[in-house]
């Protein structure tokens, strides 16, 4: 009799999470005695808003209850308010709060794509984009960016060349995760033209929002960008915002009411998003621009000294980063996971080492991004200078094997 206990085609095709896959290793080094410095996952070590953790400390509640299944109503105001001050004009009934940004991009996909349905994205990207349209059953068409040109956005011909029948949408992070970049005006009104002229949505994910480093750089969302009210669809977190990856509270904003009636549908069916964490998120709100401004200047001494540190690393490549707190270099190797773990498993300076990702996984187009790797600068600058060292000295080490 054939066996009814499978696991499914679609749980199959499901990718492990490539920032994950090379942990194995990073555990066994730790075992080893040796100290581990991650440059390889986007967990921020800046403290969550006191506002926030207070809001978590004196909670008041004698039931936690569900709340509506398009967030709590008070947060909702709260946070139009937020994207107000932020130049956003948006409504309260154009948000829908989500389970973190992930689940808004989950629900975002299933709205606006049939299975078989293509949505286009500038590659390297966030890896999670690939895992939902797996989930989904939707097929993610990458336009591939380059180191060398700072991740530029692809011209306008080579996003053309990827819109068949079944493109539904655009989607890119901006600043971007994994490459740093923050698209400029004209690169933002040219994807403006594109859903125009091929009738697409255009899905910005705009979580890192607040982490831009040089005044000369401005954030465009895509909220604002003029004739396209029904078409723009921006995806956001509390995540990395306020440091509260754990909080799980994120929303959808669209002005196409259409859109929202169908992603509160999905919204009703897994109830609502957490209560708790959504008073947190609101408290969150009242933190003061100081806070922000206090940690845009911690991340831009860091990108600053690891940009410096890179710039003196012979052969590697790597166009500064505008944005978010990620940068993908090229280096002088031909395969970056084999020097991943060749650093994870054979090099240590005093009993330390140091962790990238491996950028490929970053790519859909396969044997892309091979030789390069995703740093996170999320560690302190004492950390993050010794972590550079160690990369310079790992790289050399690694060379001279190879030779
Ligand atoms: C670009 C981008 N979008 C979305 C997310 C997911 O955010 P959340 O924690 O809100 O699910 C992340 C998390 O790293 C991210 O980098």
């Amino acid at each position: 009799m054939a066996d009814k206990m499978t696991i499914s085609t679609r749980g199959k095709l499901m990718p492990a999470s490539p920032i994950r896959k090379l942990v194995p290793y990073a555990d066994a080094a730790k075992s080893r005695g040796i100290k581990v410095y991650h440059l390889n996952i986007g967990q921020p070590d800046i403290e969550t808003p006191a506002e926030m953790l207070a809001a978590y400390r004196n909670l008041d509640l004698k039931v936690i209850a569900y709340g509506p299944s398009g967030g709590r109503y008070d947060y909702i105001r709260a946070l139009a308010g937020y994207y107000r001050k932020r130049g956003i004009e948006i409504e309260p009934a154009d948000i829908l709060v989500t389970t973190g940004g992930s689940e808004a991009l989950l629900f975002v996909y299933q709205a606006i794509c049939d299975p078989g349905d293509e949505i286009i994205i500038p590659e390297p990207f966030y890896t999670n984009y690939a895992g939902f349209a797996v989930i989904t059953g939707i097929k993610i068409v990458p336009v591939t960016a380059k180191a060398e040109d700072g991740f530029a956005l692809p011209s306008r011909t080579e996003f053309e060349a990827k819109i068949t029948t079944r493109t539904r949408a655009i989607l890119f992070s901006n600043p971007g995760n994994p490459t740093g970049v923050v698209y400029t005006r004209d690169e933002m009104e040219m994807l403006r033209r594109l859903a125009i002229d091929h009738n697409l949505y255009l899905i910005a994910d705009e979580v890192y929002r607040e982490f831009i480093y040089d005044k000369e750089v401005e954030h465009r969302s895509v909220m604002n960008l003029s004739g396209i009210e029904d078409r723009a669809i921006l995806v956001d977190s509390v995540s990395k915002r306020y440091s509260a990856c754990g909080a799980r509270v994120g929303c959808i904003v669209t002005r196409n009411r259409k859109l929202t009636a169908t992603t509160l549908k999905f919204g009703q069916a897994r109830l609502c998003p957490p209560t708790v964490d959504q008073i947190a998120a609101c408290a969150a709100l009242e933190a003061p621009d100081s806070y922000f401004a206090e940690v845009r200047e911690e991340y831009r001494q860091r990108r600053d000294l690891m940009c410096k540190a890179l710039a003196d690393m012979p052969g590697v490549i790597c166009r500064k980063p505008m944005g978010a707190f990620y940068t993908v270099v090229k280096l002088p190797v031909e395969d970056a996971e084999k020097f991943t773990i060749f650093m994870l498993e054979d090099f240590n300076q005093n009993n330390e080492t140091v962790m990238v990702a491996p950028a490929a996984g970053f790519y859909a187009t396969p044997g892309a991004g091979k030789n390069e790797v995703r740093i996170a600068y999320v560690l302190n600058t004492g950390d993050l200078a010794r972590a550079m060292e160690m990369l310079k000295q790992g790289l050399v080490a690694y060379q001279a094997k190879q030779a």
